[in-house]
């Protein structure tokens, strides 16, 4: 039980985009989902969500500043709210009837852009939410409540790399990356999102309509990084020497191509512009790109901005694309053996 005297302080959570560094489709399901493999790993770009109890008899609220998640009533942090008010319900350890949330979240992810910056959320304001209201409820009851609100969102309880499984839903928690004397390390990593928004049902739609690679080189690859990641001894160098198998390990790409083919011209001029590896994240729109520090992607975006600037790079959708430089991030690496 939390101490109630925090609970008048609002909740604040930290909740990271993720990026696929392999993403292998290994069939459909009669369920209508589709059975993957996949080497996710959560990034420094992320949303900040704080959740205050409100006076009880009222609704739950939510703001959003920054990228518009689109309708507030459809947004998962609403639903994720209520989802945990049910099983605060059940549990039965904090108040009897957990009072209503205002939410805040600040949203510095693209939507819809294979960064599963909503799912994020989702988890984000699940764990608040029981904090705000002081119950404490199981990891099995989490994950249920997680899996139920989305495929992505169960990653995002790991905290931390993970070998997704199932619909995604399956996870087995891999090491950090280390740096050459055995430290937790954090590669950079460059993320350039198209101001256009890819639909996830319509993209499996499309890898089941036959826009696939075929010869499994996908699920290979993934199988390789889960494994050597599951061993504690990859670093960030091994990792960059594995960019180029890695961006072409996402069985989803041909099917998001498929969905909007202008993303194959501008794909081809971030290969030149970059001069390396680029994959995509999840069934895109966002692609990444490996450095070996935040400071060397932070000099590739910067290079790519001025070509935005000054029309060298045309990127298909409404706006100018995001581009923003990061890491693959650990928690607190100094603190960590
Ligand atoms: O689980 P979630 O609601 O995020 O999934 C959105 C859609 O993406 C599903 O309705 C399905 O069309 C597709 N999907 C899939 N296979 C997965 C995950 C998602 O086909 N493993």
């Amino acid at each position: 039980m939390t101490d109630p005297a925090r609970r008048l302080a609002p909740v604040v959570r930290v909740a990271p985009a993720k990026v696929n560094l392999t993403l292998a489709v290994l069939g459909a399901r009669p369920d209508g989902y589709h059975e993957l493999h996949s080497v996710m790993v959560p990034t420094g770009l992320a949303d900040r969500l704080s959740v205050a109890v409100l006076p009880p008899g009222g609704q739950d609220r939510l703001h959003v500043d920054g990228f518009d998640p689109g309708p507030a009533a459809d947004n998962l942090v609403l639903r994720a709210i209520a989802a945990a008010r049910r099983a605060a319900r059940e549990a039965g350890s904090g108040p009897d009837a957990p009072p209503p949330l205002a939410a805040r979240l600040e949203k510095r992810i693209p939507v819809a852009a294979g960064l599963a910056g909503g799912s994020s959320d989702a988890a984000a304001a699940v764990d608040a939410a029981l904090e705000a209201w002081g119950v404490e409820v199981g990891q099995e009851t989490r994950h249920a409540i997680a899996a139920q609100l989305g495929s992505d969102v169960p990653f995002f309880l790991v905290g931390g790399p993970a070998l997704a499984e199932g619909r995604g839903e399956r996870l087995t928690p891999l090491a950090w990356l280390r740096d050459a004397a055995g430290w937790p390390d954090r590669p950079g990593m460059l993320l350039i999102t198209p101001a256009l928004t890819l639909s996830t049902p319509a993209v499996f739609r499309a890898w089941d309509a036959g826009a696939r690679a075929t010869g499994g080189a996908a699920r290979l690859a993934s199988a390789h990084l889960a494994d050597e990641l599951r061993r504690g001894m990859l670093t960030s160098d091994m990792l960059l020497a594995r960019a180029s198998v890695l961006a072409s390990a996402n069985d989803l790409a041909p099917a998001a191509v498929a969905v909007e083919p202008a993303l194959v011209p501008f794909k081809r001029a971030l290969l030149r512009l970059l001069g390396r590896p680029v994959g995509m994240s999840g069934s895109g729109p966002s692609y990444w790109a490996l450095y070996a520090s935040r400071a060397e992607a932070q000099e590739a975006a910067t290079r790519l901005r001025s070509a935005v600037a000054s029309g060298e790079l045309v990127a298909p959708g409404s706006r100018q694309p995001f581009i923003e430089a990061t890491t693959i991030t650990s928690p607190a690496p100094e603190s960590q053996p």
